[in-house]
């Protein structure tokens, strides 16, 4: 059974949004016979596909399984590249390991690694990164901006705002952006991203942006470590969210406000973000690996760097910290 059919097949009658499509119908289309059709669909039955069978009228599809796989999110993805090649995974260490090693293969710009669960996940500053199985988007993108080095940073905050329109957008929920990257709901931290590079004397030759969104996460599925201060959009919006339309959302976003950014530079990217942020006018705490500061969070520069200033009336740029607020 040819695999690349029958997830074609899957993404034809997710298009046809509930409506039946004949069995002759999709023979002719995909030029194969109406019993290599039946063989297709019984393939996608045993997968978790709900699709129902009427005489003279055709396949209905009802229900898809809660997968991250390429046939579930590719057929409705809106993009022009980001996620037009997906490396999928029941279980890896981490996603940024994979996107690594792919990236040095010269993969395209917004190759997409997902995940169903990581045994080694991990964040900013060396942390471990809970992923559980099948609970939330364990998800590294690559992508190849041609654009200076020091300027790979603003892409953490590109991503921060993308991550945060598709959850406003598939749950209703309003996350905020705590400075660089972290996005919570009600003070808790529901998505953190983690930006890597790949560069040479030529310049960056890949960034791989890292996200890990808890999505339908009960409390017990974080680690004690973590309790206090993770949560999911399932806790906050008191039912299930779909993970596959947020990927989806994710990655419209992500390129959308790519393009905007290389059109027209940071600035509108920087407003979006602002309007997002709890961080800026309040007075923070920021520890670093050798000093805490504490002042006010007076604003981010076009590189992405967080101004804070101190009491003595100083001027702080802040490349790395954990803010307390
Ligand atoms: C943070 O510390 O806030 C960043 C967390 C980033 C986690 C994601 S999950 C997908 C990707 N793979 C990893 O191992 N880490 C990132």
């Amino acid at each position: 059974m040819n695999i690349i059919v029958t997830n074609k097949l899957a993404g034809r009658l997710m298009e046809a949004d509930g409506e039946p499509v004949s069995g002759q119908q999709l023979a002719d289309e995909f030029g194969i016979s109406r019993t290599a059709v039946w063989k297709h669909i019984k393939d996608l039955q045993e997968k978790g596909y709900e699709i129902s069978s009427i005489k003279k009228k055709g396949y209905t599809l009802t229900g898809i399984p809660d997968s991250l796989e390429a046939a579930a999110i590719q057929p409705l993805l809106k993009t022009v590249r980001y996620g037009k090649t997906l490396e999928y995974l029941s279980s890896c260490e981490s996603t940024q390991i994979i996107a690594h090693q792919l990236a040095q293969q010269l993969v395209p710009d917004g190759t997409v690694v997902l995940s169903e669960e990581q045994t080694a996940g991990r964040g900013r500053m060396a942390r471990k990164w809970d992923s559980a199985h099948g609970k939330g988007i364990w998800m590294s993108i690559i992508l190849r901006p041609d654009i200076p080095l020091q300027r790979a940073p603003q892409f953490t905050l590109i991503a921060a705002v993308s991550v945060v329109r598709a959850i406003e957008e598939v749950t209703g929920l309003n996350p905020d952006i705590k400075w660089p990257n972290d996005i919570l709901l009600n003070g808790k931290k529901c998505t953190g991203i983690l930006t890597e590079l790949q560069s040479d004397a030529d310049g960056i030759q890949a960034l791989i942006i890292g996200i890990g969104l808890n999505a339908n996460q009960e409390m017990e599925d974080f680690s004690d470590e973590v309790k206090d201060i993770a949560t999911s959009l399932k806790l906050k919006k008191g039912s299930p969210v779909s993970r596959q339309e947020l990927v989806r959302s994710i990655l419209y976003y992500l390129e959308l406000y790519t393009a905007i950014y290389i059109d027209e530079g940071f600035a509108a990217i920087k407003l979006m973000w602002e309007g997002y942020s709890t961080t800026i006018g309040k007075p923070v705490r920021a520890r670093m690996a050798k000093e805490t500061l504490e002042g006010i969070a007076e604003s981010i520069t076009d590189e992405g760097v967080l101004q804070i200033r101190t009491p003595d009336g100083k001027l702080h740029g802040i490349y790395s910290a954990d803010i307390e607020m």
